[in-house]
């Protein structure tokens, strides 16, 4: 059990957090931050001094609070709109971003615009990290994900093993979920690993797939397997386009959890994780979905593991895609 994690960002993904970290009992104490709602200047003084009074996170907080006598938990959750709720956090998992979402005349904010405003976030993120928790272990699940990462250690330049990015424990499970239905087996049963960015490039790895320790060709077809790794890519947009509000909440929080479980117990597990490459692969100075080792240092090492040539050849186009991404965040994060 850690003394502090922290939270950034209320929305659906940090709400479920701060219930499980609670649940499973991981820290004794939960700093949650969220900003919203904003007070706009444009309105009338009535409607500022109610947006003022409002805390998305206070009210999450409280209302998980009073439930704890149920649950029995003796957990202190301190919620506020500033950074100043994480200060001693040991371990950060940040949310912290806007989605795709229709503006009320119905039109869409292009992806730059997006990663505009996201990046605006993302430093915020990394001056809060650094004015009260330098030293935390940070856990990003902010979109467009390797991106938001790669800005994070440009702004925060932690240890290369202190911060990372949830998304290949996200595409894994759901390929695992996928073939465990295919296969009619225990979802337990499963392994698989999806490498690369958390995008449609994303790469489902066949060849480490395996079902209790036999390869899945053995239960499921190559036709199959091609299907439900073209679903696996754009399984976040199919959540998506089912909810309407929003995007997935559950399963993104719970994969955020493994890391953090594989951490805050010295665990040493197996993930898939958007970590610092440093000539792993190939990959120099980027962020991407590796296997990592991850224990109580973070990330504790990169694992290079065997990959068919077709394999090695969809990841390098997806490092491609990452590359591109970054670089533009990083051009972008220069004119802010
Ligand atoms: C997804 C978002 C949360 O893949 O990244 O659903």
């Amino acid at each position: 059990m850690l003394n502090k994690i922290g939270i950034i960002g209320g929305g659906f993904i940090g709400g479920v957090l701060v219930q499980e970290v609670v649940t499973r009992r991981l820290a004794r104490n939960v700093g949650f931050m969220d900003p919203a709602p904003f007070v706009n200047p444009n309105d009338p003084p009535e409607k500022q001094a109610v947006a003022e009074k409002q805390s998305v996170s206070k009210g999450k907080a409280l209302d998980i609070s009073e439930g704890l006598p149920i649950i029995g938990r003796d957990v202190t959750i301190e919620a506020a709109k500033d950074y100043s709720v994480l200060k001693g956090a040991e371990l950060v998992i940040s949310t912290a971003g806007v989605p795709r979402k229709a503006r009320p005349d119905g039109t869409f904010p292009s992806r730059e615009e997006l990663l505009t405003t996201n990046l605006r976030i993302t430093r915020q993120v990394a001056r809060g990290i650094k004015e009260y928790c330098p030293d935390a272990i940070v856990i990003n699940v902010a979109n467009p994900l390797d991106a938001i990462v790669y800005t994070l250690n440009k702004e925060l330049r932690p240890p290369k093993n202190k911060l990372m990015g949830m998304a290949g424990v996200l595409d894994s499970t759901r390929y695992r979920y996928f073939v465990s239905q295919a296969a009619n087996v225990s979802v337990e049963d499963v392994n698989a690993l999806v490498l690369g960015g958390h995008g449609d490039t994303m790469v489902p790895v066949r060849s480490s797939c395996q079902i209790a320790g036999i390869p899945v060709a053995k239960f499921v077809d190559d036709e199959t397997l091609g299907a439900i790794e073209a679903r696996t890519r754009k399984a976040g947009g199919e959540v998506v386009g089912l909810l309407g509000f929003g995007s997935a909440f559950a399963s993104p929080a719970w994969a955020a959890l493994e890391m953090a479980e594989a951490i805050i117990y010295d665990k040493r597990k197996i993930l898939a994780c958007s970590a610092y490459c440093e000539g792993e692969y190939g990959i120099k100075g980027l962020f991407v979905g590796v296997p990592v080792i991850l224990g109580k240092n973070g990330v504790e090492k990169v694992l290079e593991i065997d990959l068919t040539d077709d394999e090695r050849a969809a990841l390098a186009k997806s490092v491609a895609a990452v590359k591109k991404t970054s670089g533009e965040a990083e051009e972008l994060l220069k004119k802010l």
